[in-house]
Formats: structure tokens, sequence, C-alpha cells
């Protein structure tokens, strides 16, 4: 029988924006533990829990001091084995976020490193070339990649300055890294979500970087900072210890370019899954969404992996807004879902997709992702698609908390998009949602591992079903058969633009 993440629904919880269990304003897993039933009914089988580890929050989280405790800011030890035991008691893996590219500046060894030079070969120090950076490379978050201590000497950082990069040429970081999934997963963790998987092994003289405009998504495909060979050793080992848990998985975010590249950390020995971004980077248009779809199909396939899907994550703008918000931008998420939830192979939902959320308009004032101030607030960054999940009632913060001060505000004018107003209207995006992933895991028309197009951004699969998206501005003709689920109303029988439909 095939691993469970082959035919996955992953949903993504962001925590600090999921529910408040104890009214400090920001998410906790004790939150997540008490709506561990909306997902049940949701029928995701597998939750990714963006980090929880002790941190200054920097980049909420992902800035890891300690990569072996929980922050107090979302519980404990113990909170995370109550979610676990009540997310396992209702079929549900608990997946957690793995950083191994870096540490936090309070990480005791960074503290250790600046302390004393001859401790710093867990990260990557160099002197500088006169009063400059050894090189030229940028941070994704923007400005310089180095930062200099006040003995002289840079250390790198390929994201924030209080995101030191570490050396993964030095043994001990293997040694650090083994520690620290066994320990996970001796708790009982399902696996995880593998952070810049593509990152961790530097150019071995740094070269100086092309520059070109930086960002996530930006990288070119000879950017020295990324997808160096020797990461492929690393994944190796992290495999290595995952055979340990047979029933564990690993999923790698991963952006590089082309498929033969993404492919190779899907190798036998390697990571279980890849993040495959088509999806998010497509825009709304028949050609590019079937590019995305057969080049998703393709990557995976080269290394025998199952595919994975997403419309998006944290570090993006939610597909509503990308596909132009308001209520087109809402079908149009819609019609996608259904497009997701019909290929074969993994899908990962973010928190609030099932919404339909927007990003928010927040005003500057609450901005808090490093990217505003390191971009010298040109870009604002990725709260927009951060703010709390609004759960119930008709005004702020709508339930996901006790208290009035939310980390992000919540916009007033969510009120109709709560869980409990979604839940009473059968026209709902979460009625669609719950509806769709039933199908998907009962009907045997969902069976195969490829799919073959009908039509141009209609396709059908192995088992018989038919998706087909309407990515045009005229209504179309239905393909024959029998309409299981549509994303919005038919017009005279036909599938209208923006929407999606499945027949079987
Ligand atoms: C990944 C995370 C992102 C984080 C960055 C640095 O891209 O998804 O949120 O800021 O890594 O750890």
């Amino acid at each position: 029988m095939s691993q469970w993440w082959t035919r996955a629904v992953f949903y993504q919880v962001y925590p600090r924006s999921f529910a408040d269990s104890n009214g400090d304003g920001v998410g906790d897993l004790d939150g997540i533990a008490d709506r561990l039933d909306y997902l049940a009914d949701l029928g995701v089988q597998a939750l990714w829990l963006n980090p929880v580890m002790v941190s200054p929050m920097a980049d909420h989280g992902y800035d890891v001091a300690d990569p072996r405790d929980v922050d107090p800011l979302f519980g404990d030890l113990d909170a995370l084995d109550r979610l676990i035991a009540a997310a396992h008691a209702r079929d549900i893996k608990v997946t957690m976020d793995l950083v191994p590219n870096h540490t936090s500046s309070a990480h005791p060894w960074f503290t250790e490193a600046l302390a004393d030079p001859s401790r710093r070969d867990r990260y990557i120090f160099r002197d500088g070339v006169g009063d400059r950076p050894p090189n030229n490379w940028l941070s994704v978050f923007g400005g310089p990649a180095w930062t200099r201590v006040p003995d002289g000497q840079w250390y790198l950082h390929l994201f924030d300055s209080a995101q030191p990069d570490l050396n993964w040429d030095n043994p001990e970081v293997f040694d650090d890294i083994e520690k620290t999934l066994r320990f996970w997963l001796d708790r009982g963790v399902d696996g995880f979500r593998i952070d810049v998987a593509h990152g961790m092994a530097k150019s071995p003289d740094l070269p100086d970087m092309a520059l070109t405009e930086t960002g996530l998504l930006r990288s070119r495909a000879d950017d020295p900072r990324f997808d160096n060979d020797d990461v492929h050793e690393i994944h190796r080992f992290i495999r290595r210890v995952l055979d340990d848990y047979p029933e564990a998985v690993t999923v790698g975010e991963i952006w590089v370019h082309g498929n033969e590249q993404f492919a190779k950390y899907l190798r036998s020995d390697e990571l279980h899954l890849g993040f495959s971004f088509r999806l998010v980077q497509a825009d709304f248009d028949a050609e590019e969404i079937r590019a995305a779809i057969d080049n998703g199909l393709a990557a995976a396939a080269l290394a025998g992996a199952a595919p994975t899907w997403t419309l998006s994550n944290h570090d993006v703008p939610r597909e509503v807004t990308r596909y132009g918000g308001g209520a087109r931008g809402v079908a149009r998420a819609r019609a996608m879902a259904l497009v997701m939830l019909a290929l074969p192979g993994s899908v990962f939902i973010y928190n609030g997709s099932e919404l339909g959320l927007p990003d928010a308009d927040l005003p500057d004032e609450v901005l808090q992702d490093p990217v505003w101030e390191r971009s010298g607030r040109t870009e604002r960054g990725r709260d927009g698609a951060r703010v709390p999940m609004p759960w119930s009632g008709t005004e702020p913060p709508f339930g996901f908390s006790s208290s009035p001060d939310t980390w992000l505000p919540i916009p007033a004018d969510w009120a109709p998009l709560t869980v409990e107003r979604q839940l009473a209207d059968p026209d709902s995006v979460l009625a669609l949602y719950r509806r769709a992933i039933g199908l998907r895991a009962g009907r045997t028309e969902f069976d195969g591992d490829d799919i073959d197009w009908i039509g141009a951004t209609t396709f059908r699969l192995p088992g018989g079903l038919i998706c087909a998206l309407n990515a045009g501005t005229t209504p179309v003709a239905l393909p024959a058969g029998e309409v299981l689920l549509v994303s919005g109303p038919l017009v005279g029988g036909k599938l209208a633009p923006d929407t999606a439909a499945w027949l079987v």
C-alpha cells in the first residue's frame, strides 16, 4: 500500500493566527487542539504547524533559539503532546516545521560565537574586504546578507540578521539536527516540513551573485546562495534518520528552477515530498494553469514521488487576492480549489483558504514582517496573508481570542467570512471545501496517478472524474457526464467564466 502522504489533504496551521486559548492575542497550541473537530469535519488528514519552537520571533518562529522546546507564546511540550494525542485520536497526523538553514541569533551557539572567535565554525563568519562585506550577497528579505560584528568579522544571513546561516560543513550541525529530528519523532510527530530545503549548502568559495531582484520567488537559476549540489548530502542524512520512523514524512520547501533540479530533492534517499509552487506562481490564465499542472506532475514523475499542490501559504499573497480580489477573486479561488483537489497527489491548504479570506490591508504601524524594515519600507511583506482566522460573532476579534488586541488586527468587514457564518451557508467557500474534500476521499473516480487533458483546461483522471475549468470570459458547454460539484452557478446549463465543475 502506498504511504499516507502520497494522497493526503494537509492543512497548514499558522499557529499565531489560528486560535488563541489564553487571551494574549496570539494563537497557541491549545487553541489548535480546541479546534480539531473543525479540522476533522473539514476532512483533512494531516496538519503542518509553522514553527512553534523557542524563538525571539524576529521572523515569527523561523528564528529558532532552542530547536527542542516549545516557545511559551505557543504553550509548552505538554501542550504539544496534548495536541498530538487529540489529533491522532481523530486520525489526523501532525507535522512540524524544521528550520535547518539558520538559527536565531539568540541560539546559544551564536552567543558563544560572538563572544569567542574560535567558536565560530558552526556559522559562516568571514573577514571582509576592507570595510566591505566578504561578497555582494543580498538577504532574501532585502539589504545585505552580511552583518558585521564588533571585532570586525562578518556573518552570513540569507534572511534577517537575527537568522545567522549555519555552516553545514561542520559535523556538529549534522549531529544536532539528528537530535532534533529524533526528539520530535519520538514524541509522536508524524514528520516535518523542511524550511529552505534548497538552502543550507553554499558555494564553497562564496562567489558574488548576479544582482537582480531578490525575494523568495525571484532568485535566479545560477544564484550561488541556493540549490548547491552539496545540499543533497544533507537531505540524505535527514532521510537516514527518517527511515527509522517509516510512517513519518518530510516535505521540502524547494524554490528551484526547472523540473530536473526539483526532482533531485525527491530521489528515493532524499525528501519524500517537495512543495510544488507552480500553482502559486500561475496567474488565473488557461495556459499558465495547464503548464503549472503539467510541470507539477512531470517534476514529481521524474523522481517517482507523489505530486503536491498548494494555492498559497504564509509567504505569498492569498489566492483570492492574487486572482484579483473581490467577487471575482473569490470565484476564481473556488474554481482553483476544485482543480487542485481533483489532481493526483497531496494538497496543502493554508488556514483561511477554506474561508476564501483575502489579504488584509494593514496600516504601516502594525506591520511586523522583517521584510518591511529590511526593504527600507518599500515592500510591505507577508503580514496581510497572516491575519488571524475569523471564527464567530459580528466584530473583531471574531472568536479568535478573548482579547480585542490581536497580534495583527482582523478587518471588521470580515464578519461575513467567519466559520460560524459559512457553516450556516450551503453556498459558502467552506461548504465547497468540505464537500470537495469529502468527495475526493470517498469516491473511486478520483483514483489514479496521472491526468488526461480532454480540453484546454479540462482533464480526466484514470478513475473517471472529469474536472472542467472555465478560465475564459464566456460560458462554455459542460463535458458529458453527471455533475458532482460546481464551484459556482451554471448559466443556462453552461459553465460560467471563473468556474470549475466535477463530473463523473
Ligand atoms: C521560509 C519560510 C519563511 C521564512 C524563511 C526563513 O521561506 O516559509 O516564512 O521567513 O523561510 O526561514
